[in-house]
C-alpha cells in the first residue's frame, strides 16, 4: 500500500513538474527569442519614451507589439507582471520529486556499493544535499568574483564549463550512474532557480524601489541579472537532457558516464547557441556540425558489442536452468513483497508474462539487476536471452 501510495506522489508530482517546467522554460525561450529580435524603434515618439527595442508579432489572431525599455521606463506602470513564480514551482516541485524518488529509496536509487561504498543511507543523502547547495555557492562565487572583471563574461563562461565538468565527475563517482546524471541535472536547475531568486528578482527589486524613491536606477542591477539570465539559457538543454537520462541506460551506465554526460550537455548548449544567434538574423550551421559530430561519436562509442549469438549455448537453457537465475540475481527486489515497478517474478506464471520485460532489462538495455547490485554474470545474462528467443518457456 506504501508503494502505491508513493507511485501516486511520484505521477502528481512528476506532472506537476513537467507542466511547470514547461511554463519556465517557453517563458525562458520566448524571452531569449525577444530580447534578439528586437529592432530599434524609428518613431520618434516611442524614442522619446525611453523605448530601445520594439517588435511586432502575430498569434493566435492577434497583433501584439511588445516594446522593451533601456533600463527603465520613466514612470512606473500601474499593473507589473513578474515571472518567477513558474521557475520557483519547477525547483519545488522537482526537488520534491528528487526526495520521493531517490531519498526514500536511496539504497537502491542513489548508492551503487559498485561506485561508492557509502556507510550509510544518511551519508548519501547528506552527501546529495551538500552537492546541491554546493554547486550553487561555487558557481555564485565564481559569478560575483569574475563577473565585474574586464572579459568578465568570457572568464566566468570558462569557468562555469569546467566548474560543471569538474562536478559531473564528482556525481559521477559517488553516486549510482542514474542518480549521478540527475544529481548533476538537478544542481544546474538549482542554479538557475537561484539566479532567479538571489539575483534577478531582488536587482528588479531594487530597480524599481530606486524608482520610487525618484533615483536614477543603477544600471549594474540589469546588467548583472542578464549575465545569469544568458548562463540559464544555456543551461536549459543539458538540464534538460540530465532530467530525461533516467530512461537510458546505456549512458548512465556507461564505463566513462560522466564523459557521456558532459559531451551530451556540451551538445544541448551548442545547440542552443544556434538558436539563440538565428534569432539575431545568423545562420551559424557550424555549431549543429559540432553537436551532431558530437551526438554521432558517443552513439557509436557506446555502441554495444554484439552480443555471442544463441547458438554459441549449445541448447537452450529450460525454466528449471533459468529459476535459479532469477532467485538469485532478480527476486531480492521482485517477490511477493517487495514490487519494484509492479513487477514480481517469483512465480513461473509471473516469469512468463513478464518474459518480455525481463529480456528488455536484463539483456538490452542491461538497466536490471539495479546497478548490477546483485552481480550477475555475462554468462547468465546469455543465458536469460537464449531462453527467451527460445520461446520463453515455463513449465
Ligand atoms: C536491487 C533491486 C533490484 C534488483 C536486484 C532487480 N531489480 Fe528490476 N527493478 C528494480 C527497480 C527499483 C525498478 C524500477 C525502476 C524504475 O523505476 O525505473 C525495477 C524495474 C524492473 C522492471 C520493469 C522495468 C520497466 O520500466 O518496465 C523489470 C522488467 C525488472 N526490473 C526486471 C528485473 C530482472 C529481470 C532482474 C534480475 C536480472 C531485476 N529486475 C533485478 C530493482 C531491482
Amino acid at each position: 500500500m506504501d508503494a502505491y501510495l508513493l507511485d501516486w506522489l511520484n505521477l502528481l508530482l512528476r506532472w506537476l513538474h513537467v507542466i511547470v517546467g514547461i511554463a519556465w522554460i517557453g517563458a525562458s525561450f520566448y524571452f531569449v527569442w525577444l530580447d534578439n529580435s528586437l529592432v530599434k524603434p524609428t518613431d520618434p515618439a516611442l524614442k522619446e519614451k525611453g523605448v530601445d527595442g520594439e517588435l511586432w508579432a502575430v498569434h493566435g489572431g492577434g497583433f501584439y507589439n511588445p516594446q522593451k525599455y533601456m533600463i527603465a521606463p520613466k514612470a512606473l506602470p500601474e499593473h507589473l507582471h513578474w515571472f518567477y513564480w513558474e521557475s520557483y514551482w519547477t525547483w519545488m516541485s522537482g526537488f520534491a520529486l528528487f526526495v520521493t524518488l531517490y531519498l526514500f529509496n536511496a539504497q537502491t536509487f542513489l548508492i551503487d556499493k559498485n561506485v561508492y561504498a557509502w556507510g550509510s543511507s544518511g551519508a548519501a543523502i547528506a552527501a546529495s544535499l551538500v552537492y546541491l547547495v554546493m554547486g550553487w555557492v561555487v558557481y555564485d562565487a565564481i559569478c560575483r568574483f569574475f563577473g565585474q572583471k574586464k572579459n568578465g563574461d568570457a572568464i566566468v563562461g570558462v569557468l562555469v564549463f569546467v566548474y560543471v565538468i569538474a562536478a559531473t565527475y564528482i556525481a559521477c563517482h559517488f553516486f549510482a550512474g542514474r542518480a549521478a546524471f540527475l544529481l548533476t541535472g538537478a544542481m544546474l536547475a538549482t542554479a538557475m532557480s537561484a539566479n532567479v531568486f538571489m539575483v534577478i528578482i531582488p536587482g528588479q527589486k531594487k530597480t524599481i524601489a530606486a524608482m520610487k524613491a525618484g533615483l536614477p536606477p543603477d544600471p549594474a542591477h540589469p546588467m548583472r541579472a542578464k549575465q545569469r539570465s544568458v548562463h540559464n539559457t544555456y543551461f536549459t538543454l543539458p538540464v534538460l537532457f540530465a532530467m530525461l537520462s533516467n530512461h537510458y541506460s546505456f549512458a548512465y551506465s556507461a564505463k566513462y558516464n560522466w564523459l557521456v554526460l558532459v559531451l551530451i550537455m556540451l551538445a544541448g548548449a551548442l545547440i542552443r547557441q544556434f538558436f539563440v544567434l538565428k534569432h539575431k538574423g545568423r545562420w551559424e550551421y557550424k555549431y549543429w556540425a559540432i553537436a551532431s559530430a558530437i551526438l554521432i561519436g558517443v552513439a557509436i562509442w557506446l555502441a554495444p558489442a554484439p552480443t555471442k549469438p544463441v547458438a554459441a549455448l549449445a541448447k537452450a537453457p529450460t525454466y528449471t536452468e533459468i529459476k535459479p537465475i532469477i532467485e538469485a540475481r532478480c527476486a531480492m527486489c521482485h517477490n511477493a513483497n517487495v514490487q519494484m515497478k509492479n513487477v514480481a517474478l517469483h512465480t513461473p506464471e509471473l516469469l512468463a508474462q513478464h518474459a518480455q520485460n525481463v529480456y528488455q532489462q536484463a539483456v538490452v538495455t542491461r538497466a536490471m539487476p539495479m546497478n548490477n547490485s546483485t552481480q550477475i554474470t555475462e554468462e547468465e545474462r546469455a543465458q536469460l536471452a537464449a531462453w527467451f528467443k527460445a520461446g520463453a518457456k515455463t513449465p
